[in-house]
């Protein structure tokens, strides 16, 4: 990839109307002076996003994600800062050569980098068309081929194999010569992984005879491939190593699919083949973590397009595994997890049961899934056999426990009652074991008063927050005399909260560089916390207050809150063991200090 100078973020944000853009994503109606749309970050029914046209910002005030056109392209199309900047100015026809400098900040090792994941983006580009080729020429020959003879077996339709451009690798012609021809390095060929090298310096290919599945980014790049045997040898599947361009644990496969449908929810499986069936039988939701433990990176990738996901797993033990621990990653990101159980013991996974037994039946169980509570309960009815006495008892225990930690009231009576009756144990037991745990746990009271007190300080920090970010907002006045005087009276160390005071220092920095009456603040900003931040400042409107007085009243609670942070440090000093001079002096001081805060009140 080439770099930009940062001129190019000022021409792409002055080209790209930020209205324009994003009604490309969302349906916006104009009202008053904004623009006003459902939130494309989080599910809501009546609108509150709100994309201000005079300001070229967008805020929403349901989820508080808020920023500029690019910050906006960055999550809805989950690309990262240049990516974006590059996408918008092809859209507003930017030639982007005038802006490209050669990896001035950026160290050569860095280019070198850049260059070669080019490189292997081109060459898995190759050998996808080349597997590809390869595959719809042996269907489209006669006679028998043992490839044939399996994509019937699987039930591949033509549509599916072109949608998500399935191979077969035969390795009938080396692909190093293949490669080499097209104009690739040997050594390009062997990070790409396609290629191989033994001790003996022989090269060979890693895929022969398999069904090759191109593994794509949300971009639609060929990053990495899975191959299938065509029976039942092992490895079953051999994939692509990972290198510059393949992190296993942050893709999703298919996810460049389920991204362009209207997401009301993912369903996330173990494998290719259960994605490729799911999807080809109208679940475009469906996306796969290939095999390996979910990881936070995917959880995350999931978030930026939904807040549902259902898991799908194979039923076996080590599908089950893979779930508990997958719903505690998911459960972490905030995002609510639902689990998919097949209702028919015969099908392992997703692909099979849709074999078996249709999409329409599978769509039924995709209704069913259970939340994480079902699951548990489940999980232990599985470990019991609750035909005995004995593990009946460890059963309502069991589920006492795991009801004892729900928090709301409501969803745990609800709960109780539903378990009560599919079990049929009578709910008076369960509510009983339940309550013994209940009490206990508010004998450990601490938590609890921790919690009222953070809330208070919550409350007071968001006070004193909205203080400082009035000293930003002042300043996005462009009152000059203002200006100076904030800049002269507040100093970096006053602020308190991390991303204001980073913000503050910034105007400091850009002051010493710019007219910062002149410039577009917002686009010198590249960190998603302060993007929102900065976002959330511009929506502070000044425009109707009187401005010298709010400027006098932010210095004044300033001044109040250093004077009452000083009082306090001298109260604890007075009351630990000093002598008595020092005594004297701190009361002189403290005397001043309340003399002051009371000229302040
Ligand atoms: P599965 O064994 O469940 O495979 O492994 P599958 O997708 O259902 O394939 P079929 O139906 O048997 O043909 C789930 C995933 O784990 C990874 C693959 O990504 C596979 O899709 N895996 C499995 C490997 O990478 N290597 C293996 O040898 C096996
Ligand atoms: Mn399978």
């Amino acid at each position: 990839m080439a770099y930009y100078s940062e001129d190019l973020i000022e021409e792409v944000i002055s080209q790209n109307d930020i209205v324009e853009v994003i009604s490309e994503y969302v349906q916006l109606k104009k009202s008053g002076r904004n623009h006003m749309g459902l939130c494309p970050f989080h599910r809501e029914k009546t609108p509150s996003f709100c994309v201000s046209m005079d300001k070229q910002i967008y805020k929403c005030f349901g989820c508080s994600e808020g920023g500029n056109v690019i910050s906006f392209v960055m999550k809805l199309e989950n690309l990262d800062f240049w990516d974006s900047v590059e996408l918008l100015a092809q859209r507003a026809h930017i030639e982007l050569s005038r802006f490209e400098v050669r990896s001035s900040h950026n160290s050569v090792q860095a280019q070198k980098t850049e260059d070669l994941k080019e490189v292997l983006f081109k060459i898995n580009r190759e050998v996808g068309l080349y597997y590809h080729n390869n595959l719809m020429d042996i269907l489209n020959s006669t006679g028998y081929h043992e490839v044939k003879e399996y994509i019937k077996k699987r039930k591949f339709d033509m549509g599916t194999i072109k949608k998500f451009g399935i191979g077969y690798a035969n390795g009938k012609i080396p692909l190093y010569n293949y490669l080499l021809e097209k104009g690739f390095s040997k050594s390009d060929m062997l990070a790409s992984g396609i290629i191989m090298e033994n001790a003996k310096g022989k090269i060979y290919d890693r895929f022969f005879s398999r069904l090759m599945f191109p593994i794509f980014d949300i971009r639609d790049r060929t990053i990495a491939f899975g191959g299938r045997v065509l029976d039942n040898s092992l490895p079953k599947y051999v994939n692509s190593p990972e290198n510059e361009i393949y992190f296993k644990g942050k893709n999703l496969y298919a996810m460049n699919l389920a991204k362009k449908e209207k997401l009301d929810n993912i369903i996330i499986v173990e494998g290719y083949m259960d994605a490729i069936a799911l999807q080809k039988s109208g679940f475009g939701n469906a996306v796969a973590s290939l095999g390996t433990a979910l990881t936070e990176n995917q959880a995350r990738l999931i978030k930026k397009y939904t807040d549902n996901v259902i898991i799908g797993y194979d039923q076996d033990g080590a599908g089950q595994e893979a779930t508990m621990r997958g719903l505690d990653i998911l459960a972490a990101k905030k995002l609510n997890v639902k689990v998919l159980i097949l209702d028919k013991p015969d099908a392992k996974d997703p692909d099979e049961y849709i074999n078996k037994y249709g999409p329409e039946r599978l769509k039924n169980c995709i209704q069913n899934s259970i939340s994480l509570v079902e699951f548990k309960v489940k999980k232990l009815e599985n470990m019991l056999d609750l035909n005995n006495i004995d593990s009946k008892i460890k059963f309502l225990t069991g589920v006492a426990d795991i009801m004892a930690k729900i928090e709301n009231d409501i969803e745990r009576d609800l709960y109780i009652d539903k378990i009560a009756r599919k079990y049929d144990i009578g709910s008076g037991p369960i509510i009983k074991e339940v309550e013994k745990r209940l009490q206990k746990m508010s004998k450990e009271d601490i938590v609890i008063d921790m919690q009222s007190i953070n809330r208070k300080m919550q409350l007071v920090t968001n006070i004193r927050k909205r203080q400082e970010q009035y000293i930003v907002a002042l300043i996005l006045c462009k009152d000059k005399k203002i200006q100076d005087e904030i800049f002269e009276k507040i100093k970096a160390e006053d602020i308190n909260d991390d991303n204001v005071r980073k913000i503050y220092l910034l105007l400091i920095d850009l002051k010493s560089k710019f007219d910062i009456n002149k410039i577009d603040i917002l686009s010198k900003v590249k960190e998603e916390d302060m993007i929102k931040e900065l976002t959330e400042i511009m929506y502070i409107d000044l425009s109707m207050s009187d401005r010298n007085k709010l400027f006098q009243d932010v210095i004044k609670n300033k001044n109040k809150e250093k004077l009452f942070l000083r009082r306090d440090e001298i109260l604890k000093r007075i009351s630990s063991n000093i002598t008595k001079d020092e005594k004297e002096i701190l009361e002189l001081e403290l005397n001043q200090i309340i003399v002051e805060l009371s000229k302040l009140k």
